[in-house]
């Protein structure tokens, strides 16, 4: 496995394995790899011949007041994930090798990335999406894999690449979670022990939800209403959003009703977390 550093030498081992008739699977990534960043790789690893793995904090997706500068990072220890997860290739830019100073061209969306994540986070999915088209642009992938531990982000990749006409095929992973069921998280490293212990009344409210929904509860606001009601009572969680949107469009609906996210963003003390779940079900 090969860490390298600039487009060209990407572009390098791109162009001679493209050469050599080989698939090329991408796994986007900010670092700081965990099991969820590694279940990404592996299945890159099994359905490509080679995978090039991103490791770059990207720092146009972070507001000016959110958490770029303490955002964890060890690139010696991502280098193990990678290896052992099965990575050809790690690109490790520094922003000025993926920003030009000034740039003007980014990549805008509205519709998917509206609401949820893009209303507390206005800037965020602009900066997801130039990033994600710029590694696209430099790896030129068959495939490239997301975490379905970001729903939105998944669906708004997933359009930006129909409406952009990317040649790539996008696969969304599930969630892998702690044994204890909190959504690996990066951002989990911040918590302090009473933290990562109140951390866990985000899955169980979503589970919650989910079983009001399984047993037949079609009202949105009656299922939002119980899940932020569980998360209230935890005196270190303090909501940001609980929403349930249609999906993949990520349309706020009133009736559940067909393939629907339900997600949350919670802060536990000043770590903001998110999590989610997803019902597929065609017709009722
Ligand atoms: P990051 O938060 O590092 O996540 C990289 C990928 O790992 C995303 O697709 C995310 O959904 C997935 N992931 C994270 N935790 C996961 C978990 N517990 N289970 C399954 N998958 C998980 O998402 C980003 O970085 C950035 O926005 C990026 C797409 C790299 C653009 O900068």
């Amino acid at each position: 496995m090969e860490i390298v550093s600039t487009i060209k030498e990407v572009r390098e081992n791109v162009k001679k394995w493209k050469k050599e008739g080989l698939s090329i699977g991408l796994v986007p990534t900010m670092g700081y790899l965990h099991e969820g960043h590694a279940s990404l790789i592996v299945r890159a690893a099994q359905e490509n011949d080679k995978v090039i793995v991103s490791d770059f904090v990207n720092p146009t997706q972070f507001a000016p007041n959110e958490d770029l500068e303490s955002y964890p990072r060890n690139l010696e220890r991502d280098a193990q994930v990678c290896q052992q997860s099965g990575a050809d290739l790690i690109f490790h830019p520094s922003p000025e090798e993926m920003y030009y100073p000034d740039a003007v061209t980014f990549v805008n969306m509205t519709g998917p990335s509206d609401e949820l994540c893009g209303k507390s986070r206005p800037i965020h999915f602009r900066g997801v999406c130039t990033v994600v088209s710029k590694l696209f642009n430099i790896t030129t992938p068959d495939r490239a894999y997301f975490g379905q531990k970001d729903a939105q982000q998944l669906a708004v990749i997933k359009r930006m690449v129909r409406d952009l006409n990317f040649d790539i095929e996008i696969v969304g992973c599930p969630i892998i979670r702690e044994n204890d069921g909190l959504a690996k998280s990066s951002r989990n490293t911040y918590l302090n022990p009473a933290e990562r212990q109140a951390a866990l009344i985000i899955h169980k409210a979503l589970d919650d939800g989910k079983k009001l929904i399984l047993d037949g509860e079609k009202n949105s606001a009656a299922v939002i209403a119980k899940i932020s009601e569980i998360i209230s009572a935890e005196p270190l969680a303090r909501i940001d959003y609980v929403e349930i949107v249609s999906f993949p469009d990520i349309k706020v609906i009133d009736t559940i009703k067909g393939d629907i996210l339900a997600a949350a963003a919670v802060y536990i003390g000043n770590t903001r977390l998110i999590d989610n779940f997803i019902i597929e079900r065609q017709c009722t």
